[in-house]
């Protein structure tokens, strides 16, 4: 596809010691959006997600269940294809780091790292959070425990090979210097820069205590340490080693989202490995916040986690979608409540569009026999229109779902305040009300398409409604934007309300 801009986006890959929860799904719909809209402003769009499978982690859970990790890998890996097909996720590719290819593409990546003269054998004596998988010092461990999982941390000691990670400090400086943009938003640039400045030092990339991990090519009692593999995964799906043309295709522009809690990993300690192995750093780090719940991390342990399943089944997909886009801004913590979804549900969903929708339809059944209206191009609601599109856009390349809904959103309420103050419903039919109405169906038409990425069933059911053929999904911005779009002429059909109102808490 030359010529067309290429998005390649991806989330973290999840840990199979743990079932999906909304923290992991708030990642996975963010990035399904992303990619959903750079595939209709027509970009050539590479989105992959998958699963974290190795380290002591999951080796003690399989335990602990009595059954292998690969057991465990297997059901759980399931699991998360399973909870991301339920919310309508999008993704490419879906890797698993236990893959024959990836285990491949590790071994190249770090026998080209260890060729470079960047690894060295030594011994490792520290603290160690197997939680985390990440070793401690003393002073960033609290009255000995791990300040992340409140658990003591343990005491280990192996011969390991380390990266020398401090030979790093002045490069990767030089290349966030040469790419202020590269980790968003600036808050967590800094915050990544700040580790840096802290001083680097070498980092143990190799463990002897367990075997379920990838094998270092040239010394096989040792597997590389779970986070070393874990990284590589998004060279490996885009063809590391194998298709250096597929690769350099996608790479280094990659926009990586990532949670606050895996900065370390993302904006240093990988662009330092890649550096090392004479590669390109990722172009692109999307930082956010964490999901809380009533304050907290949802998390194994705190037994607060919600399953995405469960709250599709009360609020519909698009339901959950919507609330994991639109309530928090991407950057800061943001908390979920349910008391806040339904106000949202209702609000914007049940409410402005759901009536746009209702209303229009019965209308256009009462006074224009069934069949839709042209719009007016000279229509009030028209300049509005422009005005949401280019917000919404900017926003998506910004990254920020919650301000491009609200842009959307904005359209939707001028045209129910259109509808309002011109009152079709009391008038006699005739080419007042099919103005105003086919003002309302061009909205519906332009929402249709900017509300697709967040809400994909219910837009490409509006469209269906009003009357056009093919999907949402099919069109191009900002082309398909544009007003005037809805030709007229076609049968709108009214049926059950798109999203039925939920009873407050
Ligand atoms: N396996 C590593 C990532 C390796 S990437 C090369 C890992 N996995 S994880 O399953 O623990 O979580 C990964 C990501 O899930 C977090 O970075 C974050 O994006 C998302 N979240 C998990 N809990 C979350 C919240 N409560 N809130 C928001 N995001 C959350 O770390």
């Amino acid at each position: 596809m030359a010529g067309v801009p290429a998005f390649y986006v991806t989330t973290p890959i999840y840990y199979v010691n743990d079932k999906p929860h909304i923290g992991h799904a708030y990642t996975t719909v963010i990035a399904d959006a992303l990619a959903r809209w750079h595939r209709l402003i027509g970009d050539d769009v590479f989105f992959l997600t998958g699963t974290d499978e190795h380290g002591l982690k999951v080796q003690r859970v399989a335990e602990e269940r009595g059954i292998t990790p690969q057991e465990q890998a297997d059901t759980t890996s399931e699991r998360f294809r399973e909870a991301w097909a339920g919310l309508d996720i999008t993704n490419d590719d879906f890797i698993r780091t236990t893959e024959p290819r990836h285990h491949k593409a590790v071994q190249r990546l770090l026998q080209a790292v260890y060729d470079n003269g960047h690894i060295e054998l030594a011994t490792y004596e520290g603290l160690y959070c197997v939680g985390c998988e990440a070793y401690y010092t003393d002073d960033e461990l609290e009255d000995g425990n791990c300040p992340i999982h409140q658990r003591p941390a343990e005491l280990f000691k192996e011969d390991n090979y380390f990266f020398k990670l401090s030979r790093f400090e002045q490069p990767l400086l030089d290349w966030f210097e040469a790419h202020p943009d590269a980790i968003q938003p600036e808050s967590k640039r800094n915050e990544a820069l700040g580790l840096i400045r802290q001083g680097l030092r070498d980092v143990s990339i190799t463990r002897t205590s367990l075997d379920w991990g990838v094998p270092v090519p040239w010394d096989p009692d040792h597997v590389f340490y779970v986070w070393y593999d874990a990284l590589i995964n998004y060279a490996t799906a885009i063809g590391y080693g194998e298709d250096p043309e597929r690769f350099a295709r996608w790479w280094p522009a990659v926009n990586h989202l990532i949670g606050k809690d895996i900065i370390r990993f993302h904006c240093v300690y990988w662009p330092a490995m890649l550096l090392a192995a004479g590669i390109d750093p990722p172009r692109h780090v999307w930082v956010h916040g964490y999901l809380l719940v009533k304050g907290a991390k949802m998390s194994k342990t705190a037994f607060n986690q919600i399953a995405p399943g469960d709250l599709a089944e009360e609020f519909g997909v698009d339901g959950v979608r919507y609330h994991l886009l639109r309530d928090n801004a991407f950057g800061p913590d943001g908390d979920f409540s349910y008391e806040g979804m339904v106000a949202r549900y209702n609000a914007d969903l049940a409410n402005n569009l759901g009536n746009l929708l209702s209303r229009v339809s019965t209308v256009v059944g009462s006074k224009c026999g069934g069949v839709g209206p042209a719009p007016r191009p000279d229509s009030p609601l028209a300049p509005v229109a422009a005005e949401c599109y280019e917000a919404a856009a900017a926003a998506w390349q910004r990254v920020q779902p919650a301000e491009a809904l609200e842009a959307t959103w904005r359209l939707i309420r001028e045209a129910n305040a259109h509808l309002e103050a011109n009152e079709p419903w009391k008038a006699e039919p005739g080419p007042a009300v099919d103005a105003v109405l086919g003002d309302a169906l061009e909205v519906l038409r332009i929402v249709a398409i900017l509300a697709h990425p967040a809400v994909p069933r219910a837009c490409t059911e509006v469209w269906r409604r009003i009357g056009l053929h093919g999907a949402p999904a099919d069109q191009r911005l900002p082309g398909a934007a544009r007003w005037g779009g809805y030709p007229g002429g076609f049968r709108v059909e009214k049926g059950a309300p798109l999203f039925p109102r939920i009873k407050e808490p």
